[in-house]
């Protein structure tokens, strides 16, 4: 079946319940577009565990604050669609910014807690835009189920907190992030980085790299492995280090010595010129035990 593209909410809706009606079972993915292999990996993980795949493609402007890169952020709408239908995709949803915003709307989703440090604190209205296009997106697709990447870790926490607060019906799942060959992160934004860059941006992934061994090796000092995580990305000349922390990978909180049972996470963002990248990693006792 080709690719079907979808501008309006009303049809999306139509076309959900008619898929509901039928028995079908429907897994979204939400991106920006700009699709890489990262975001073909989620469509490809809807497409084994559901029936009918849906992916959004909505660059939200509520999710950026002013001085970022809404304007510039790059979109390739025939490359999209060649990717999200290989990857095992039935309808690209892609509605206008007056679609999703029409005149007169007011409404926003707000959480609170962990969206208040790391990327939310140098990012204060993100998670907000965040959580309220995904409830529209969710609300548009109906689906059984919807697939995020770990790539975005704060973002995961928030949508798994969205859905409970709000008793959505559907069952989130988080997958891990896919990577160029040398280790960098794939995203959207690598686009932005010139050669030199590119090789300089391998500092990240080798940052959350050396702090997992360091926790593998028997380390639950936080600000030792934050030393660990600062140490790396500094090898680089030309970084700026907005953060480079590591938390409770549930809660986000940071106690001075983690225990021997609880789960990590170490989360960077930083800028290389003028471009953003973020990176995380997930230290898990059961994986390891
Ligand atoms: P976007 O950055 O386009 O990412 C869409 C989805 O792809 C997110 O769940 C993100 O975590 C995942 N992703 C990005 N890079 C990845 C990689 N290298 N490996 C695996 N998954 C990756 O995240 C957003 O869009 C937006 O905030 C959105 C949720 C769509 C709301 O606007």
């Amino acid at each position: 079946m080709a690719l079907e593209i979808i501008r309006s909410i009303r049809e999306m809706q139509s076309i959900a319940d008619n898929l509901r009606f039928d028995k079908k079972r429907i897994g979204v993915v939400p991106t920006m577009g700009y699709l890489h292999d990262g975001h073909a990996s989620l469509i490809q993980a809807a497409s084994d565990i559901s029936d009918s795949v849906i992916v959004t493609l909505f660059v939200n402007p509520k999710q950026f604050a002013a001085h970022e890169d809404l304007s510039r952020y790059p979109r390739d709408f025939d490359k999209d669609c060649k990717i999200a239908e290989q990857a095992g995709a039935h309808f690209l949803f892609a509605p206008s910014d007056e679609e999703m915003y029409p005149n007169g709307f007011a409404t926003s989703i707000s959480i609170s807690g962990i969206t208040q440090k790391f990327e939310g604190f140098f990012r204060p209205s993100h998670f907000d835009g965040v959580a309220t296009v995904v409830t529209k997106l969710l609300l548009a697709t109906k689906p059984h189920i919807a697939v995020f990447g770990q790539k975005d870790y704060q973002q995961t926490l928030v949508i798994k907190r969205l859905v409970a607060d709000l008793n959505l019906d559907v069952e989130v799942y988080i997958k891990p992030t896919i990577r160029e060959t040398e280790g960098l992160a794939m995203s959207s934004r690598n686009v932005y980085l010139s050669e030199t860059e590119r090789i300089q941006s391998l500092v990240i992934s080798q940052a959350v790299t050396d702090a997992y061994t360091a926790v593998e090796s028997g380390e639950r000092n936080r600000e030792q492995l934050n030393t660990i995580l600062k140490t790396t990305l500094l090898s680089i000349e030309h970084i700026e280090i907005e953060y480079a922390v590591t938390a409770n990978a549930e809660t986000l909180e940071e106690p001075d010595i983690f225990t021997e049972t609880e789960s990590i996470v170490f989360l960077i963002a930083v800028k290389i010129g003028s471009t953003r990248l973020i990176d995380n990693a997930v230290w898990n006792p059961r994986q390891t035990n």
